[in-house]
């Protein structure tokens, strides 16, 4: 089988504040869907010394994929059920809000335990400190945001493969992540997250990725 591979230079500051407003992706759409092997390289300049990472897509693992894709839906389902549950109960979104930092987490820890396809979520503008994302996820995010594709992409690592889930933003998220985050709210994630950084996102907007850990 013939493999393209392309070479990008990326420059990716090492503060993620400033990620969104910069590099791109600049490999086309139509190249993922095909399934070839793209390898991406990028310079993340930190004091005092300065790395290259590079990223190798090989969306061509279908079995990868559709276990990573199996353990991040599943994931979801434990962790969103808990979530509704308190947002009907309390429609200011106010007790889903407190609860969803340790809901998640534990949520998150409880499904990890018992799998062996670790999951995880990270944003490149994230709210919660403990998603901060690495050099890899920072990449692998910034074409999402480029490219607005819905399909996962499966990353080469040295002992593993990521899957990577696209999220984007839909209408029961605006309420904690959108433009018009109410007063109450604002006042918990103040206290909560002080350097929160996912407010004011649109609707569809490219919100983060849920992340598989699949072991090689
Ligand atoms: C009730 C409020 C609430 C709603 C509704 C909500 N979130 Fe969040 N979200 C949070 C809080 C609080 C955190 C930080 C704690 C955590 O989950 O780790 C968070 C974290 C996240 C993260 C992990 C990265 C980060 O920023 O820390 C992602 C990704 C995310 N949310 C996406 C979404 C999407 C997509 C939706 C809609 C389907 C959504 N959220 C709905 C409150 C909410």
């Amino acid at each position: 089988m013939s493999r393209n591979i392309y070479t990008i230079l990326l420059t990716v500051p090492m503060l993620f504040s400033a990620c969104n407003s910069t590099t791109k992706a600049i490999v086309p759409k139509e190249k993922i869907a095909q399934n070839v092997e793209v390898i991406e390289t990028a310079t993340i300049k930190s004091k005092p010394i300065s790395k290259t990472t590079s990223v190798t897509y090989v969306n061509d693992k279908k079995d990868i994929q559709s276990l990573g894709e199996a353990n991040i839906e599943s994931f979801m389902v434990t962790l969103k059920a808990p979530l509704k549950q308190l947002i009907q109960i309390d429609k200011s979104y106010k007790s889903a809000m407190g609860g969803c930092s340790s809901i998640a987490m534990s949520r998150t820890d409880e499904y990890n335990a018992i799998s062996e396809t670790k999951v995880r979520r990270t944003a490149l503008k994230y709210r919660n400190p403990k998603n901060k994302p690495d050099e890899t996820d920072t990449i692998v995010m910034e074409r999402f945001l480029a490219n607005n594709t819905k399909k996962s992409l499966v990353v080469d690592m040295p002992n593993s493969y990521r899957v990577y889930k696209p999220l984007y933003m839909k209408p029961q998220c605006l309420a904690c992540h959108g433009e018009n985050i109410s007063p109450e709210l604002q006042k918990i994630l103040k206290r909560t997250y002080p350097k929160d950084m996912a407010t004011g996102f649109k609707l569809g907007e490219f919100r983060g990725v849920v992340v598989a850990k699949v072991k090689k």
